[in-house]
């Protein structure tokens, strides 16, 4: 059973359109509100709205416009390494003996690091607790930027290597808008053998993720909200801006 955790701006996540083109043998999906199951759903995606007081915390000073540009990067930073842990949940673990000072315990240890892939620039704003938190994983870098008035992806960098052998892969990217930056990173990876596929984002729009489940490409979305739509401009709203301007600026 595929779960999807949390709650959007309105207090609860409706993927009506998912709901809407359920194939018949789609498998179920329950969606979890504080702790209790709120409705059904399907989809090949999951999506892990994390819902935790000091994710919370974080994202309502991300959001905040008073925040100053430190603040911001150390608070994307915080963010995301409670992202981080969730989006960590499923990856694969053996058991070793590890001793302490008393005698023998069961340790365990992560065999197989995922492939972390920042999507530039924003991207950068997320990755730093990824390496903290698996100092022996590598990372490679794709360069993306939405043209304004197309939105389209426009790539200008990747140094993903040419085969991934289906090696766990985690996008880092804290705008999932329309989606279709994710997206398109997903796809690179992808042609390139990637294997299990999660997208870290802070912020996902319902279109986005409309988008990205159509395309098949991701396996999961660990996201600290689902805001309410996107507006004229293609900016989630409420949102909390550009994130990459907000953490490098303008220059
Ligand atoms: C922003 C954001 C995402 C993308 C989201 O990046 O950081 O990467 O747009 O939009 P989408 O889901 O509609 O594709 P931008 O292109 O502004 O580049 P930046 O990260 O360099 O600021």
């Amino acid at each position: 059973m595929r779960r999807v955790h949390g709650r959007n701006v309105r207090g609860t996540w409706r993927f009506a359109e998912a709901a809407a083109t359920r194939p018949p043998d789609a498998q179920v999906t329950t969606v979890i509100a504080l702790g209790r199951p709120i409705r059904e759903t399907a989809g090949p995606m999951d999506v892990t709205v994390v819902d935790h007081p000091l994710a919370a915390r974080a994202l309502t000073r991300l959001r905040d416009e008073s925040t100053d540009r430190a603040t911001f990067r150390q608070t994307m930073d915080e963010l995301a390494g409670i992202l981080a842990y969730e989006a960590c949940r499923m990856l694969p673990t053996e058991p070793f003996e590890v001793r302490t000072p008393l005698g023998p315990a069961p340790g365990v240890r992560i065999p197989a690091p995922p492939l972390v892939v920042p999507v530039l620039r924003a991207g950068l704003g997320l990755h730093g607790a990824w390496v903290r938190l698996l100092p022996d994983t590598d990372t490679a870098f794709i360069g993306v930027s939405r043209n304004e008035d197309t939105l389209q992806p426009e790539p200008y960098m990747n140094s993903v290597p040419a085969e991934l052998n289906g090696r766990t892969v985690i996008v880092l990217d804290p705008m999932l808008a329309t989606g279709g930056s994710m997206a398109h990173a997903a796809r690179l990876l992808r042609q390139r053998g990637a294997g299990p596929m999660t997208g870290v984002c802070v912020l996902a729009a319902p279109e986005g993720l409309r988008h990205l489940e159509e395309t098949g490409l991701l396996d999961h979305v660990v996201t600290a909200a689902i805001d309410d739509h996107l507006d004229e401009r293609a900016f989630i709203y409420p949102g909390l801006g550009d994130a990459g301007d907000r953490l490098f600026g303008t220059a």
